[in-house]
């Protein structure tokens, strides 16, 4: 890990071997909640962060502190929730047989639409993923991983990332986790389903490949995963000030080590709680995907 800091200017620490990357995650002297302190640059990205990922002043679950219990307690039902779900691959079928035609056409945008039904379903099964709904969360996409000053202010006077984040909160009953699944979590899903349609169509072997050996291939892992130093004190990074920051590029340090301790953070308090939905959902898919044409769409069953 590499650290730069200059007094008052900067305190940052930058990660992107999946050793340190989850270390890190784990470590207890870090924690989330980006509030506006530390030097100058700190202070702008804890900012961006945080106004970035909060609703009417309500911050998503993905920035809210360790010990909220507001969190914890959501964060154990849906993990509960999501891995009885994976164990009988409970998703819905209909957004599951979309996403297998999809990447076997090779088709992005429906890729979008269906992963976007499918994700919504596990929280509402009356959710729909129309266009709309995946241009508010694509919107809010752009937006987090946007470092255009000249982009942001366009967006402040149009109001659009606003007016996106607000059809996902209708859409999602004002649930902050399903906002975080079908705004932020969803295009990870997205991405790991258009590397699938890739490996289908570059592989003349496809069907050759586990779905087990497809997930190694295909898990896509959030770009960035942050934490924020809020007291004094030692660290596995080093002895860190309020307001210094850590930015752990967890892709990289699952691309170059796949493993899905990586991927979802599973050693760290804020371990994602689909970790096994997801692996569960991909083998499914691929499997259903590599299955020779006319014989059938038992593979999701
Ligand atoms: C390829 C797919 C996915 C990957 C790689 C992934 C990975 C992660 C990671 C690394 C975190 C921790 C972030 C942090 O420490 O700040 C996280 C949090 C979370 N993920 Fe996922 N995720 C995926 C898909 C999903 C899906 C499909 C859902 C819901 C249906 C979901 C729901 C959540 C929630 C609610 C949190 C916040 C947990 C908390 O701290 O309270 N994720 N995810």
């Amino acid at each position: 890990m590499r650290r730069i800091r200059l007094p008052l200017l900067i305190d940052l620490i930058l990660a992107d071997k999946s050793a340190d990357v989850r270390s890190l995650a784990a470590d207890p002297s870090l924690d989330r909640g980006f509030q506006t302190r530390g030097p100058l640059v700190n202070r702008m990205i804890a900012r961006r962060i945080r106004s970035g990922m909060t609703i009417m002043g309500i911050p998503l679950p993905s920035i809210v502190e360790r010990d909220d219990r507001e969190r914890q307690q959501r964060q154990s039902e849906l993990e509960d929730a999501f891995t009885a779900m994976a164990g009988k691959k409970g998703w819905d079928e209909e957004s599951f047989d979309r996403i297998v035609a999809a990447i076997r056409a090779d088709d992005s945008r429906e890729i979008a639409l269906a992963t976007l039904s499918l994700v919504g379903k596990l929280f509402d099964p009356a959710f729909e993923g129309t266009k709309h709904t995946l241009y508010a969360s694509q919107t809010l996409d752009r937006a987090l991983k946007n470092r255009n000053p000249l982009l942001s202010i366009w967006w402040s006077m149009t109001g659009e990332v606003r007016h996106a984040k607000q059809k996902l909160k209708k859409v999602s009953s004002g649930d902050f986790a399903a906002i975080h699944a079908i705004g932020i979590a969803v295009h990870n899903l997205v991405a790991s389903f258009e590397r699938m349609a890739d490996l289908l169509s570059h592989q003349s072997a496809a069907s050759r490949i586990s779905p087990e050996e497809a997930v190694v291939r295909v898990l896509v892992a959030p770009e960035t995963v942050a934490r924020q130093a809020h007291k004094p004190g030692p660290s596995l990074a080093g002895v860190l000030s309020p307001g210094s920051l850590v930015l752990m590029n967890t892709r990289a340090a699952q691309e170059a080590n796949p493993s899905s301790r990586t991927a979802f953070l599973t050693d760290a308090w804020s371990i994602c709680p689909a970790h096994q939905l997801v692996p569960a959902l991909l083998m499914s898919v691929w499997s259903a995907a590599t299955k020779p044409a006319g014989t059938g769409k038992e593979a999701s069953q």
